[in-house]
C-alpha cells in the first residue's frame, strides 16, 4: 500500500534505525485518505434496521473512548522530537478526532441520544498515550472481527457498513504505527532506562488485559453488566446479530486481522501480543463456546 523508496533494504532495518524511522513516518502519511464526516451521504434505514442501529447499546461508550483517545493523541505529538514522527502522531490525532465527528454525525443523523463529554486533558502525557496505544491494539483486534460478522450477516445495510471501512483501515495504521513507535522509543533511551520502560508498559497491558478479563468472564451469560461496557468490542458480537461462539469470533478477528496487516510494509513490526492471545485462546476454548 505504502510507496517505499528502494533505498530501503528489509535485510537491514533496525528498529529504530533512521531508515526505520522515516519508513514508519512516511507509511503513515502515504495511507492517509481524505473524508469528511460532515459530508457523508447517509443510507436511509427502513425501520427495522433503524430499531437496531439505534439500540446498540455501545454509542455512549465508543463516543467517550474517542474523546480520550482523539484528545490524548492529538496532545502526544509533542512527545516526539523526530518531527517526522511528530508530524505522524498529530496526523494520527487528526484521524482519531475524524472518528469523533463521524460518531457525532451518525448519532445525529439517526438520532441517537449521546452526551458528548468534555474534552479529555491527559494527566500524564506519554503514560496516557501508552495507555491509549495499547489499548487500541486490544479493541482494533476485535473490531476487525466485528466488523466482518456485521458485513457478512447483512444485519445493517451494506451501504452504512462501508461507511465505516475506512475507520477500519486507520485503526489497522494506528497500531502498526504505535507498535513501531513504542520500539522506537525504548531505544532511543540510555540502556539503563529501557528496562524501566519495558516494566511501565507492561503494567499498562497488564491493566488492559485486566480489564478484557474481566469483560471476557460474562461473555455467554447474556448481556455484559453496564460497568463492562467499556469494553464493547469484546461483547457486541451479540449486538450485531451475527450468531458466533468466542471461539468462531476469535477465529474471525485472527483471520481479519492477518488480512489486513497483509496491506502494508513487511518491514515494519506487526502487533503480536494479542494476536497471540487470541491465537491461544482459539486453540484451547471449544468450538461450541
Ligand atoms: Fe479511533
Ligand atoms: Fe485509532
Amino acid at each position: 500500500m505504502s510507496a517505499v523508496p528502494a533505498d530501503f533494504d528489509a535485510a537491514t532495518l533496525p528498529p529504530g534505525s533512521p531508515e526505520h524511522k522515516r519508513l514508519l513516518a512516511r507509511f503513515f502519511f502515504d495511507t492517509h485518505v481524505e473524508y469528511d464526516p460532515e459530508h457523508i451521504a447517509w443510507p436511509t434505514l427502513s425501520t427495522e434496521e433503524h430499531r437496531r442501529l439505534t439500540g446498540l447499546p455501545f454509542w455512549q461508550e465508543a463516543v467517550s473512548t474517542e474523546n480520550v483517545t482523539s484528545n490524548t493523541v492529538t496532545a502526544a505529538a509533542a512527545l516526539e522530537s523526530d518531527p517526522e514522527l511528530s508530524r505522524a502522531i498529530a496526523l494520527q490525532g487528526f484521524e482519531e478526532q475524524r472518528h469523533a465527528r463521524l460518531l457525532a454525525a451518525l448519532t445525529a443523523h439517526y438520532g441517537i441520544p449521546i452526551e458528548f463529554p468534555r474534552p479529555y486533558t491527559p494527566h500524564k502525557l506519554e503514560d496516557d498515550f501508552l495507555f491509549a496505544g495499547f489499548g487500541e491494539c486490544f479493541d482494533s483486534f476485535f473490531a476487525f472481527g466485528l466488523f466482518a460478522l456485521a458485513r457478512e450477516s447483512g444485519y445493517f445495510p451494506a451501504a452504512l457498513v462501508t461507511v465505516f471501512e475506512p475507520v477500519m483501515e486507520e485503526e489497522v495504521r494506528h497500531i502498526l504505527f504505535f507498535v513501531n513507535w513504542v520500539k522506537v522509543r525504548r531505544l532511543q533511551l540510555p540502556w539503563w532506562k529501557r528496562p524501566a520502560f519495558r516494566a511501565r508498559c507492561a503494567w499498562i497491558i497488564l491493566k488492559q488485559v485486566a480489564s478484557r478479563a474481566q469483560t471476557a468472564r460474562t461473555l455467554g451469560g447474556g448481556d455484559a453488566p453496564a460497568a463492562t461496557r467499556e469494553n464493547f468490542t469484546l461483547t457486541a458480537h451479540q449486538d450485531i446479530g451475527a450468531p458466533v461462539t468466542l471461539h468462531g469470533l476469535l477465529g474471525k478477528c485472527l483471520q481479519e486481522n492477518d488480512r489486513r496487516m497483509a496491506h502494508y510494509d513487511a518491514r515494519l513490526l506487526r502487533p503480536r501480543l494479542v494476536p497471540a492471545i487470541a491465537r491461544a485462546l482459539y486453540r484451547v476454548l471449544p468450538k461450541r463456546l
